[in-house]
């Protein structure tokens, strides 16, 4: 449950960060709210692999989600060195494959209900 809440609140600061684009690009305070949007994405991507690390039983569960979201913290801190940088034509199409992914691995995530529901015993 708590892993799935992270990657939802993650897919959704990466649906915020091209609109808060948008508006550094038109407008005066956008740099700022794109900043913002930034810090949000880098703050879920770090509790999305905490939430990884937490649900893990050594022994017991795939370490596979840990892997996930590492690999993924790692793209991010990889976008925000390229916005920094101002190195636009990577930064622009990294952001649309991390929302891509994100949304991927949403699909991927069991839902709490159905990881919950114990076997049928025959
Ligand atoms: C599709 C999504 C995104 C688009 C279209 C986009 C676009 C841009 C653009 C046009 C800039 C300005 C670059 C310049 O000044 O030349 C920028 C800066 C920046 N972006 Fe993004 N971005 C996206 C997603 C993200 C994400 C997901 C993050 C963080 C994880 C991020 C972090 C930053 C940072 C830290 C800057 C520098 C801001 C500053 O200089 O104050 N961006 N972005």
């Amino acid at each position: 449950m708590f892993l799935r809440v992270t990657i939802i609140l993650q897919t959704l600061a990466l649906f915020a960060s091209p609109i808060t684009a948008g508006l550094l690009l038109s407008t005066p305070h956008g740099r700022t709210l794109h900043s913002v949007a930034a810090y949000g994405v880098f703050t879920v991507t770090l509790l999305h692999l905490i939430a990884a690390i937490l649900v893990w039983r050594p022994g017991g569960g795939s370490p596979r989600p840990i892997a996930y979201a590492a690999g993924f913290f790692g793209l991010t801190l990889a976008q925000i060195a390229l916005g920094i940088a101002q190195v636009t034509t990577l930064h622009v199409p990294l952001g649309a494959l991390l929302f891509g992914l994100s949304v991927l691995q949403l699909s991927r995530v069991p839902a709490w209900r159905r990881a919950h529901v114990a076997p049928v015993s025959s």
